[in-house]
């Protein structure tokens, strides 16, 4: 992929308010159990579950997919982009918590956050977990050196790093890793 379409692609990922009430959602760490106890009618429902075909993200470049009502990140990271997301110490952590709803609760290591603790992964509601604002990717304080990797919410100034750990600025905590699964190579479930 060029750099021309890799710029296009980043800037595709444009920022908008989150709908659907996420805006009055203060923390992250609220909008899963909001969902769960939505309840959804049947058609709704039909949606809780979906499977995207991954087999055209290159390494380096990301995907923005829709689901309930909300943006959710797949990334195919490079090998710079896991080994910096490895190389941190967890104490330094504002949340040290994986929030990974395939998981439970587990300390915030790469490992914990990755798709399937397969590295290359990492999927993401794409949802700033300070007001809601959808996050920018390539971007922020912990992208790599070319702006690889990373987000970043312009909104109040959150800085999430190479596995979307938040970093600095007002977000609490760490973007959320919905339910996910391979369901086969190039196949993520999403619910
Ligand atoms: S909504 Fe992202 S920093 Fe405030």
């Amino acid at each position: 992929m060029s750099h021309a379409e890799d710029h296009e692609g980043t800037r595709r990922d444009f920022l908008y308010y989150a709908t659907a009430g996420a805006g009055a959602v203060t923390a992250g760490a609220a909008v899963w159990p909001l969902i769960d106890q939505m309840n959804p009618s049947a058609d709704v429902q039909a949606l809780s579950s979906i499977r995207v075909d991954v087999s055209g993200i290159s390494e380096g470049t990301q995907m923005t997919v829709k689901w309930l009502g909300k943006p959710v990140f797949i990334r195919r990271r490079t090998e710079a982009e896991i080994e910096a997301a490895r190389d941190v110490d967890l104490s330094s952590l504002p949340d040290n918590n994986a929030r990974n709803a395939n998981l439970g609760d587990v300390d915030a290591a790469d490992e914990n956050r990755a798709l399937g603790g397969n590295p290359e992964w990492l999927v993401m509601m794409g949802v700033c977990t300070h007001l809601g604002c959808v996050p920018l990717g390539n971007a922020g304080d912990f992208a790599l050196d070319g702006g690889v990797g990373g987000w970043f919410c312009p909104c109040h100034g959150s800085h999430y790093d190479t596995s979307g750990r938040i970093r600095r600025g007002p977000a609490p905590t760490n973007l959320p890793v919905p339910t996910a699964q391979f369901v086969d190579e190039t196949t993520v479930q999403l619910g």
